[in-house]
């Protein structure tokens, strides 16, 4: 009987040191000297980890995506087959658009930065530098940046915005018709070629309208108003002209029903981490 009993004393012991659920319960992590647990867990993100995070269930990272080198930066994926905008922008009119004219920036900019200093840049340090770099670098990387956030702000699937992004638009601009007139204006009046944004601004984190002309965008340090891009709009004419031809107008209007509002409010959700980053 006295046997038996140590036995089972003795398969116990094995078990409880065994169990590795009971193990990270009785175990005690290490303080290193100077610093508490509290203070291990509590400790910030980097901005490149909070962007990573932040965008799931969005466009994954889309910012992120802007950390790196432009060197190294792959071309860009269109999330959605050419066709899957329409009727708002047709199938052809995407193809072109994203193979031709958006893969047309990305290898020129990749030629205009190659064995320059530029290649080691990320395109928010340079954007935040733009009078630094020549005009080939000025109109490529914006071309290619300005047009993957263009894309990712688009979908195949209506959306609304949310109640957050009604109540910041409705701050800015007093209702969401006046915003809707105030963005189509910008798109409409920008002579030429060029973009019509939604943009946070840098400093007072206020929501704002501004176009900009050619490839140019709010990041940039010779913008009118600087801001983080919240939604684009590309007005040049190869955006619009094989189905509306110079009916720009008539291109805006159908540009609501594709936009891609949870996208727009992920932007707006991590601006602040943007905003280190293009001081
Ligand atoms: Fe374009």
């Amino acid at each position: 009987m006295k046997t038996i009993k140590v036995l089972i004393v003795t398969i116990m012991c094995i078990l409880l040191v065994s169990s590795p659920e009971i193990m990270a319960q009785t175990e005690k992590k290490p303080v290193s000297k100077g610093k508490t647990s509290h203070s291990e867990t509590t400790k910030p993100k980097t901005s490149s980890q909070t962007v990573a995070s932040d965008l799931k269930g969005a466009k994954e990272g889309i910012w992120g995506e802007w950390m790196k080198p432009v060197g190294k930066l792959e071309f860009y994926t269109l999330p959605y087959p050419y066709d899957a905008l329409e009727p708002a922008i047709d199938k052809m009119t995407v193809e072109i658009h994203y193979e031709r004219h958006h893969r047309g920036y990305f290898d020129k900019m990749q030629k205009a930065v190659s064995g320059t200093d530029a290649a080691e840049k990320n395109l928010l340090e340079i954007f935040s530098n733009m009078d630094k770099f020549p005009d080939a670098v000025r109109n490529n990387s914006g071309g290619f940046f300005n047009h993957a956030l263009y894309w990712d702000n688009l979908t195949p699937k209506k959306q609304e915005p949310s109640r957050q992004m009604i109540e910041l638009i409705e701050k800015s601009f007093g209702n969401y018709d006046s915003f809707v007139k105030k963005f189509d204006e910008a798109a409409a009046n920008r002579f030429g070629s060029g973009w019509a944004w939604l943009a946070v601004d840098i400093k007072s984190g206020e929501l704002f309208i501004t176009s900009t002309a050619n490839q140019d965008n709010p990041l940039m340090s010779i913008a009118e108003r600087r801001g983080i891009p919240l939604l684009a709009l590309d007005v040049w004419e190869h955006a619009y002209y094989l189905k509306y031809q110079n009916k720009r107008t008539d291109y805006i209007n159908s540009f609501w029903s594709v936009v891609n509002w949870p996208v727009v409010e992920a932007r707006y959700n991590q601006f602040k981490s943007i905003m280190e980053k293009v001081k």
